[in-house]
């Protein structure tokens, strides 16, 4: 196979602590690639008025793979503050890049599983008939990417052409009386082929990997049309896959089910929004933060990124805390989405080994405050993290 190119993109805050420490992983686990530095973030809004530059989606486009860091977004009136004076009044408007990078390469699955690793004083633990318990969590998130709520297609004060079209639903009728501007309204826009295209993989992924079970988590018995054609495309992939089991819950009961029978799930999905949700409470079983990795993956490109922020608050330390694991198991994604299997499984095998053995913890799995001297109290730096995982390979 010829030598992949990866788009790194540190992008903003940690995003540029921990991308590298990614890399360093790479290298030893003798993944063999070119890298390129692609532009995106908060400094390129400020200078330019694009956080996501055109040549950086021309990296992506020749390359079609890319490591992503993290990016720092702010609301509207403290973008436009910050835009370069010589920018100002010129119409831009700052639209976070991330979201324009899924957008703009229809990278309509976002996958996130969440495992819990051997050792990890993060994990989800029960109180059960005989005393404690900690189920092993091993749930795969297949979240719809790019439509759902997050279309964008929203108004507060809508225009009254839409206002008229909206009164043809008789269930407007309730509005009546509420004038345009005291509303806002914001469209959850379902297509079948989306619809179609996502739970098709995610079966596919459940009998690929030995998963028994898909759940589509929605909640169709009041968002009736999305959730609907969610459910009815999932029933078809089912007759596609009949080895696998297909479940249909309430994103409600499910958040509720989470930490009642978490070990019960294998693949998940869900639209945008409830995906989102689920994916962060899955996260929360199994880590937090600092564990939850991501691949954004579409027909001709794919991005992988861990699922926090920029965490702008720890980004200037002198000694970077924060956990670098979330980065390093996002980057074993995009091994794995290359063919490398057996590297992206050496590495995860060097993580399980590091959290079996418990002497190596950043300050999260220490139930830390992120203060700068969570070093001096014990608590593992992000390089010494990837040390200790460097040392296991
Ligand atoms: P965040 O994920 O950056 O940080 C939230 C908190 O989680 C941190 O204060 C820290 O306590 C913890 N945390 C995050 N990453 C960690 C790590 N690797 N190790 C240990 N602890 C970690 O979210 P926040 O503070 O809501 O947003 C900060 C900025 O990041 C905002 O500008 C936001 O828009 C942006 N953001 C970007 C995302 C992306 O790049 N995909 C996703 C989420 C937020
Ligand atoms: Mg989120």
């Amino acid at each position: 196979m010829a030598t992949p190119t990866i788009v790194m993109m540190p992008g903003d805050g940690i995003g540029q602590t921990v991308l590298p420490e990614a890399q360093r992983v790479l290298d030893k686990v003798g993944f063999s690639a070119n890298y390129v530095h692609g532009d995106i973030g908060w400094e390129f809004w400020c200078k330019e008025g694009n956080a996501l530059p055109q040549r950086t989606i021309d990296l992506l486009t020749e390359h079609e793979v890319g490591l992503f860091g993290a990016i720092t977004s702010k609301p509207k009136e403290e973008a436009a503050a910050e835009l370069d004076p010589s920018l100002a009044d010129q119409g831009y408007v700052y639209y976070s890049p991330i979201v324009g990078l899924r957008q703009h390469f229809n990278l309509q699955l976002c996958v996130r599983p969440c495992r819990t690793f051997a050792g990890n004083p993060l994990n989800f633990i029960r109180r059960g008939v005989d005393g404690i318990e900690e189920p092993p969590v091993d749930v795969v998130i297949f979240r719809q990417n790019t439509e759902g709520l997050y279309a964008g297609v929203e108004w507060t004060n809508p225009p009254d052409e839409v206002r008229t079209a909206l009164e043809t639903h008789v269930k407007m009728g309730a509005y009546r009386n509420t004038p345009s501007e005291d509303l806002a309204i914001s469209c959850r826009i379902f297509t079948r082929a989306a619809c179609r295209y996502i739970t098709e993989a995610a079966f596919a992924y459940a009998e690929k990997h030995g998963y028994q079970s898909v759940t589509i988590c929605e909640k169709p018995n009041v968002i009736r049309e999305t959730s609907g054609m969610m459910n009815a495309a999932a029933r078809e992939a089912k007759e596609r896959h009949p080895g696998i089991d297909l479940w249909l819950t309430n994103i409600d009961a499910q958040m509720m089910w989470l930490t009642k029978n978490p070990e019960d799930y294998g693949v998940i999905v869900a639209g945008n929004m409830f995906g989102d949700i689920i994916s962060d409470g899955f996260a929360g079983l199994t880590g937090g933060l600092g564990f939850a990795c991501s691949a954004n993956v579409g027909e001709t490109c794919a991005v992988f990124e861990p699922t926090h922020g920029s965490a702008p608050k720890y980004a200037d330390y002198e000694t970077s805390i924060v956990n670098p694991i979330a980065m390093i198991l996002s980057a074993a994604m995009m091994l794995d989405h290359l063919g490398e299997t057996s590297m992206a499984g050496a590495i995860r095998t060097a993580i399980s080994a590091v959290l079996k053995d418990g002497r190596t913890k950043t300050y999260d799995m220490m139930k830390m405050t992120g203060r700068a001297d969570v070093v001096t109290r014990g608590a593992a730096s992000t390089s010494r993290m990837t040390d200790a995982i460097l040392e296991r390979l």
